[in-house]
């Protein structure tokens, strides 16, 4: 079933749950990611970045979302993540994606303010959600030594979701994208102290390598979204690497890869999500 943040969030908000976002690669992780909440009855979002998009193709992602969520009773969520570009969200909603994050987290407060709600009043046209980001989440790129300048302010998110309306907030709380030596420290405090003034659904990113029991402490605190991609994209690579070794032709190594994914998606929905 084709569905948007807006109607999968704040029930899962209220109810101190969280549904997992899988940031895909391939076509093939598509199918990886639906079958996953398909088998166990959970709805899943699909996620992918601008690079996704611009390399497979709109009509493509769209193509085969719609041809699996068409046909199964489980909610599928189809986002567009990361976007800093507006020809990039063009392209998702005119393609058919449920949703899209702008991420105007490195932007003054208020031209972050003013392109999220361009992308909010566009979105809302066209009946999708919207996902901003306020604070910033540190990837490979930052100093992880030096990012508690860009943790999320709750005053700061307070007027940042009365501004612009967005459906769910992404916040910055000690959580940092990829892989990383030190494992970051959760900073549940400020995200008590958000959860009470905004009210509405957080989404925590830089799932990989967060300890499940802290992913649980967050979702009590108004998480309700759980941003999940450089663990599964390196899985599926490895075992392209792996099974191209042995004497698989290309589309063993591909299925190879859509059924480890399918794995572990399922693990972390069991683990997370049930
Ligand atoms: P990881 O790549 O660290 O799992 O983070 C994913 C994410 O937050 C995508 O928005």
């Amino acid at each position: 079933m084709e569905i948007t943040l807006k109607e999968i969030l704040p029930p899962a908000y209220r109810e101190h749950r969280a549904i997992l976002h899988f940031n895909i690669h391939t076509l093939e992780d598509i199918e990886g990611v639906v079958e996953a909440g398909y088998e166990l009855d959970l709805p899943v979002i699909v996620a992918c970045t601008p690079r996704v998009l611009n390399t497979l193709g709109g009509r493509s992602i769209v193509g085969v979302y719609r041809s699996l969520a068409d046909y199964c009773s489980t909610p599928v969520v189809l986002h567009l993540d990361h976007t800093t570009e507006l020809r990039d969200i063009w392209r998702a909603i005119s393609s058919g994606f449920t949703s899209v994050m702008i991420d105007g987290s490195r932007l003054p407060y208020e031209e972050n303010v003013q392109l999220t709600r361009t992308v909010v009043e566009v979105a809302r046209a066209a009946g999708i959600s919207v996902e901003g980001e306020i604070g910033a989440v540190p990837g490979k790129e930052d100093d992880l030594k030096d990012y508690s300048k860009d943790l999320t302010d709750p005053d700061m998110a307070y007027s940042f979701v009365l501004e612009t309306e967005v459906d769910a907030l992404a916040v910055s709380i000690g959580s940092a994208h990829g892989f990383y030596k030190e494992l970051p420290k959760l900073d549940f405090e400020r995200l008590g102290s958000i959860n009470k003034k905004v009210n509405i659904p957080l989404v925590l990113h830089g799932g990989t390598g967060i300890p499940v029991s802290d992913i649980k402490k967050a979702i009590s605190l108004g998480i309700a979204k759980v941003n999940i991609g450089t663990e599964l994209l390196a899985l599926v690579t490895e075992t392209y690497r792996e099974v191209s070794r042995l004497d698989y032709d290309a589309l063993e190594i591909v299925d190879a890869g859509k059924r480890k994914l399918k794995e572990r998606v399922k693990e972390l929905l069991l683990e997370i999500e049930r």
